[in-house]
């Protein structure tokens, strides 16, 4: 029997206790071994929870059990988080956590005091909610030569987007309805405004090149800017809007963006709906492969912490190696990246825009008294100077 203790007792901790709870037989014919949740860490007490009796608020008496060899993170943010990570590789018990936050802030430092310890420290549940695309890095795809992963990497943000484009839903009634599933994050500015997908893009930017791709140095952009007129336009196009993240090698450097793309219906990611993620892979010799599931919420979430739970178990002595370390990645600028725009301007500005965009633009009609067109192919660097010589943009997205 295996010992573990969950850290937070919210959305995904809660989850973690009720897949180890409902799923107690598959989890213990997986590990090979009866995995019980011996603590449960949080500010709070839960009087009338099933568990209520493991509920401690002390960390000590976790870190001071030796009973204790998995501890699963599920409280979020830095600190104290990091605190008891750290506190708890050094005291020789394994750690997953689904804190994406802390393993684009502190992922190296981490793994790296894991493998001095000779424990591990897993992360699947931090990007792609439920789906297994960082073990599958990690394992099934590390002897490729990855030069590419995109995709849809938050699901707060592709529920939202959906919603206004099927329903014509506002944003914040949207919003709302996300936070209520539990799939925002509890600053939820941190999902719309890319935060989270930049973070989780770093992360698989990471494993893609063995080194760190600090989140800090990705350019983003969210989704606060995106109206429902923005869809109508999708919609003549033949195209919708999602929010992407994507890393790209070029020769021996990275170039990695998150923003939202209008992305042509039959591409595969138009069809990623909801609260789903997608994540595209390429490797040399495998070309394309995707990875699709629930990308938020409880059980989706918490069955990937377990994966990781499971894992350890597995290899319970043993260090699984994680392709990461410290040495910073270089990051070129999104300068030179080459792509169409979709533009919109007053109608008053017409002519300014065709004379700076030259004649092979397409206009798109409307009924909004405005000026729509798509750019001929441009750098990101001439279109960032064109567009801030016109006076009324009222909106651009890249187009995929
Ligand atoms: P919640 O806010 O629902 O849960 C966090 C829990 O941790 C709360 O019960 C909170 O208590 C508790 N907590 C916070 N600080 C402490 C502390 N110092 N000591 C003890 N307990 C503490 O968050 P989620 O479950 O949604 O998210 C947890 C992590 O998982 C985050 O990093 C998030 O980004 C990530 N994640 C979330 C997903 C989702 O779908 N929700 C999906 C994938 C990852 P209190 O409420 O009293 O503050
Ligand atoms: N807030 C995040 C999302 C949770 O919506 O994708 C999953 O990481």
């Amino acid at each position: 029997m295996v010992k573990i203790a969950v850290l937070g007792y919210g959305t995904v901790g809660s989850g973690v206790v009720k897949v180890i709870d409902d799923n107690h037989e598959e989890v213990k014919n997986s590990a090979g071994e009866e995995v019980e949740v011996k603590y449960i860490l949080d500010l709070r007490d839960f009087p009338g929870d099933k568990h209520e009796a493991q509920v401690v608020h002390d960390i000590e008496v976790i870190l001071n059990d030796p009973e204790i060899k998995v501890i699963c993170e599920t409280m979020g943010g830095i600190e104290p988080a990091f605190t008891f990570e750290k506190r708890a590789l050094e005291s020789g018990k394994s750690v997953c956590t689904s804190n994406k936050e802390l393993v684009a802030a502190h992922g190296p430092e981490l793994v790296e005091l894991a493998a001095k310890n000779n424990v591990s420290y897993l992360f699947e549940a931090s990007v792609g909610g439920g789906i297994p695309e960082i073990r599958a890095l990690n394992d099934s795809l590390k002897h490729e030569k990855i030069d590419s992963i995109m995709g849809i990497l938050n699901g707060t943000t592709n529920y939202i987007l959906t919603k206004m484009e099927k329903e014509g839903a506002g944003f914040a009634t949207v919003l709302k309805r996300a936070q209520e599933k539990g799939y925002a994050e509890r600053n939820p500015e941190a999902d719309i405004e890319g935060y989270d997908a930049c973070r989780k893009i770093a992360i698989l930017a990471s494993l893609m090149s063995g080194e760190y791709v600090h989140y800090e140095d990705i350019y983003t952009e969210g989704i606060t800017k995106i109206t429902i007129e923005d869809f109508e336009y999708a919609a003549k196009l033949d195209m919708t809007i999602k929010l992407l993240g994507m890393c790209k090698k070029n020769d021996d450097r990275f170039f990695a963006i998150v923003a939202p793309f209008l992305v042509p219906k039959d591409n595969i990611l138009a069809s990623v709906n909801n609260v789903f993620n997608a994540i595209t892979v390429h490797g040399n010799m495998l070309g394309d492969v995707m990875f699709y599931g629930k990308g938020a919420g409880k059980e989706a979430t918490a069955s990937a912490v377990v994966a990781d739970v499971v894992d350890i178990v597995r290899h319970m002595d043993k260090h699984i190696c994680i392709n990461m370390n410290g040495k910073k990645a270089q990051l070129t600028a999104k300068d030179n990246a080459v792509r169409q725009f979709l533009v919109r301007v007053s109608a008053n500005e017409a002519d300014d825009a065709k004379e700076l965009f030259g004649t092979n633009i397409t206009e798109i009609e409307n009924n909004l008294g405005e000026f729509a067109f798509i750019t001929d192919l441009i750098s990101e660097k001439h279109f960032e100077e064109k567009k801030n010589t016109l006076k009324t943009v009222k909106g651009y997205i890249r187009v995929l």
